[in-house]
């Protein structure tokens, strides 16, 4: 399976932060928005992985994660000339995606908490069809909205309804079978002039291929579209960096632990690093590991 993260957009809600560096490369407290879901896609077992993200920014992100190769990944880029859509990532991802299956993660979605994400790429692996997530949020007409049967069937889907049938919001991590190439083409532009992830979502729904996971209340799914959530949340990464004394999302750290690094690489990647209390960290890991 291998993984896109998007992270284009025009991140105008944040102005002028975002002027000159996009918002999934802002800080949340000590480390680049963009680690996280990287890390999200990383702890799903996915080392092939496309970024996307703007005419502008695409160069930055390179500078900042190169080749992937320092967290034994390989990752390549691509640009989206223009915000027309959640689900063009499909179509700019294309010829990376060359028939494989697919998880698409936004790069400003950050989730903490035990997901079971490998064993549902691994159950996923064995069916057809696609899987989005389900999550209970106080102000669902932001998202896209999920309803689940009695079995945990998805009974309707909408994006930003004005009257939301539940408080389940849809997360921005999707998975996809082959399929979601073809579907994407067939795929209309919504009155925004988008290509609306949640077209995509009905089109497997309709057919009768489309799971939900709903999301436990011990999973956080943090809000990073305003100052206040993203000050929430760097908030939130900090208080349990400082009791645990462990980072969340080092991505060095994951790549030593599910075994993309060896200990040497992650000597190699060490040395790489200037003189910092993330570089401390990492030394840590690996004297640890040792
Ligand atoms: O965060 C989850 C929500 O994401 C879902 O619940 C919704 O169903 C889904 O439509 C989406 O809603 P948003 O209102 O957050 O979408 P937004 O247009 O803000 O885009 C989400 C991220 O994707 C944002 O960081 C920018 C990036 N993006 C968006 C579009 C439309 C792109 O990189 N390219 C695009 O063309």
């Amino acid at each position: 399976m291998k993984g896109i993260v998007l992270a284009g957009g025009a991140g105008t809600r944040l102005y002028p932060l975002t002027l000159v560096a996009s918002k999934q490369l802002q800080p949340v407290y000590d480390k680049p928005m963009i680690y996280y879901p990287l890390a999200t896609l990383m702890l799903a077992g996915i080392r092939e992985i496309l970024l996307i993200s703007t005419p502008e920014d695409t160069p930055r992100f390179e500078q900042l994660l190169g080749d992937g190769s320092q967290w034994g990944l390989r990752l390549s880029y691509a640009v989206q000339a223009r915000p027309e859509g959640i689900a063009q990532a499909f179509l700019v991802g294309e010829s990376f995606i060359d028939g494989a299956r697919v998880a698409l993660i936004l790069g400003d979605n950050i989730l903490y908490g035990r997901m079971g994400l490998d064993r549902i790429v691994a159950d996923f692996e064995r069916s057809q069809g696609a899987v989005i997530f389900g999550y209970p949020v106080q102000d669902p007409e932001r998202y896209g909205i999920v309803e689940f049967g009695p079995e945990g069937e998805v009974l309707s889907l909408e994006e930003k309804p004005e009257k939301p049938r539940t408080n389940l919001a849809v997360p921005g991590i999707y998975l996809y079978d082959e399929e979601v190439v073809a579907r994407t083409h067939a795929l209309e532009p919504s009155d925004r002039g988008e290509l609306e992830i949640t077209d995509l979502n009905l089109s497997y729904l309709r057919d009768g291929k489309l799971r939900a996971h709903r999301l436990g209340r011990g999973i956080a799914w943090l809000d990073t579209g305003t100052q206040e959530s993203l000050l929430e949340a760097a908030n939130f990464i900090a208080t349990v960096e400082h009791r645990q004394g462990l980072k969340i999302s080092c991505l060095e750290e994951i790549a030593l632990r599910l075994g993309y690094l060896d200990l040497d690489q992650l000597a190699q990647t060490l040395r790489e690093m200037p003189a910092s209390p993330y570089r401390n960290y990492v030394e840590q890991v690996l004297a640890e590991g040792s």
